[in-house]
């Protein structure tokens, strides 16, 4: 990789831009960064509980610093332990729930909307004046999906342009209104929003999806003491409750490698023409392997084997991991349906580039909510892909993308979004030319260190 590099505020340089060269062979293990959703919440659950919370492993990319950095705001004491860079262990000490207080001034979100909205929903049920912000990317993205729900539950909380936008207020009391609230669409954010506020209300709090969300959040809970019913919803969705009132029990819990960082690794080793890498001990969580299925159907190489779950001593949060090989495959083009698309939210841009080395064309449908991401990836990853040589046209909110075309390399804008910034750098490994990346920093925003493990899988 190469950079080009500016000064910054802060003294230091950053690179503008990163410079990948097409690799000859893809060989190895791609080391992970933990897993992001988990990690997000491993940190806010340890902040409800009393006591002592070791978390090992989690994700040591900035967005899940921010959470950490926030419940330390609130007066929950939050030790670093050992990182590698790419994972990092915390010992976390919470005087619980009742023992928090409102944090001395704005609670900045950085760039991280997961914090945002989960952390939205524990503020609600928290006395006090909680007063939110965030980057440019973030005061973009929609807030109404958890303010409306947040309100029925008799939090008061108002947001700049008609509630919409962050910097949001919050003033939380406690006991809040239980609900039964159906999400206009699908997001795991929004149901653990709800849920989150649900353990302090009065009642049964439930929250209906039309299609199942990725379902740590419920998971993590009934790990931690509090009992979450899940029913079938409607023909393919879920219905989700939980009573108020239950403490949240503090526990260990080993974090798994990111699945959505893996998904770089996954596309790269199927559409390389040599490659063969392997991935080991990745969370396969069923509602968020959903690349992994779409990729075979497309006739990826990719070979599985379950692998027993490392247990911290007091905790069984039951997420299945895997180890994977993958090798340079035929591809086919496939049609991704809306549903998918929710399943597969974070992987479609990867999953876009691996659809211009398939043949055939592509069909990725009703994929509207990727406008509402760190940037509106429907354009990004069409102008960034084409910029490279691809065939991708964009019809409402479906994608289409016609395959196979050799990409040439070229200039590709990051928006500043580490998935898009990611997909380009590995499109690059496949293009004959060199490939350039606007703000390649932005990858730690989910997976610290990118760059360097990309340029370890060189053989
Ligand atoms: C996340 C849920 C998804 C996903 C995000 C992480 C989570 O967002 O895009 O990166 O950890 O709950 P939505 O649920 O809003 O689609």
């Amino acid at each position: 990789m190469t950079t080009q590099a500016r000064p910054n505020l802060a003294g230091g340089t950053a690179a503008d831009t990163a410079g990948v060269r097409p690799a000859i062979r893809l060989r190895g293990t791609p080391g992970l960064p933990g897993d992001k959703s988990i990690s997000h919440r491993a940190l806010l659950l340890a902040a409800l509980a009393n006591g002592e919370s070791l978390i090992q492993g989690a994700g040591d990319g900035a967005d899940v610093r921010t959470t950490a950095q926030l419940i330390s705001r609130l007066g929950v004491t939050v030790e670093r332990g050992h990182s590698d860079g790419r994972r990092v262990d915390y010992r976390i000490v919470s005087p619980g729930i009742d023992g928090l207080h409102e944090a001395d001034g704005v609670l900045d979100c950085g760039n991280s909307g997961t914090t945002t909205r989960l952390i939205a929903g524990i503020l609600a049920g928290l006395p006090g004046y909680h007063v939110l912000d965030g980057d440019d990317s973030l005061r973009r993205r929609p807030l109404a999906r958890i303010i409306e729900p947040l309100r029925e539950m008799g939090a008061e909380v108002h947001a700049r342009r008609s509630n919409s936008l962050l910097p949001m207020t919050v003033v939380g009391h406690t006991p809040l209104r239980a609900i039964d609230y159906s999400t206009a669409v699908p997001s795991a954010q929004v149901k653990s929003a709800i849920l989150l506020a649900g353990l302090r209300a009065e009642g049964r709090t439930t929250v209906r999806e039309s299609v199942a969300t990725r379902d740590h959040t419920e998971r993590m809970l009934q790990a931690r003491g509090v009992t979450v019913i899940r029913e079938a919803f409607g023909e393919r969705g879920v219905a989700v409750s939980l009573e108020g009132g239950i403490p949240v029990q503090a526990i260990g819990e080993i974090v798994p490698a990111d699945v959505s960082a893996a998904a770089f690794w996954l596309v790269a080793g199927a559409i390389h023409p040599d490659a063969e890498l392997t991935l080991s001990a990745v969370g396969v969580n069923p509602t968020r392997r959903a690349l992994i299925d779409l990729l075979r159907r497309m006739g990826a190489r990719i070979e599985e084997q379950p692998r027993d779950a490392r247990r911290a001593s007091n905790s069984d949060t039951g997420e299945p991991l895997a180890d994977f090989v993958v090798r340079s495959s035929a591809l086919q083009a496939i049609d991704v349906s809306p549903d998918a698309v929710a399943q597969a939210i974070d992987e479609i841009p990867i999953l876009c580039l691996a659809a211009t080395q398939a043949r055939g064309t592509t069909t990725i449908r009703g994929a509207g909510e990727l406008r509402a991401k760190e940037s509106d990836r429907i354009a990004g990853i069409a102008a960034g892909l084409n910029a490279l040589g691809a065939r991708v046209s964009v019809d409402g909110d479906d994608l289409l993308i016609a395959g196979p075309t050799a990409l040439r390399g070229g200039v590709t804008k990051s928006h500043s979004d580490h998935r898009l910034a990611m997909t380009f750098a590995v499109a690059g490994l496949i293009a004959t030319g060199a490939t350039t990346i606007s703000d390649p920093g932005c990858a730690s925003i989910s997976y610290p260190g990118f760059f360097a493990v990309l340029e370890g899988v060189r053989a």
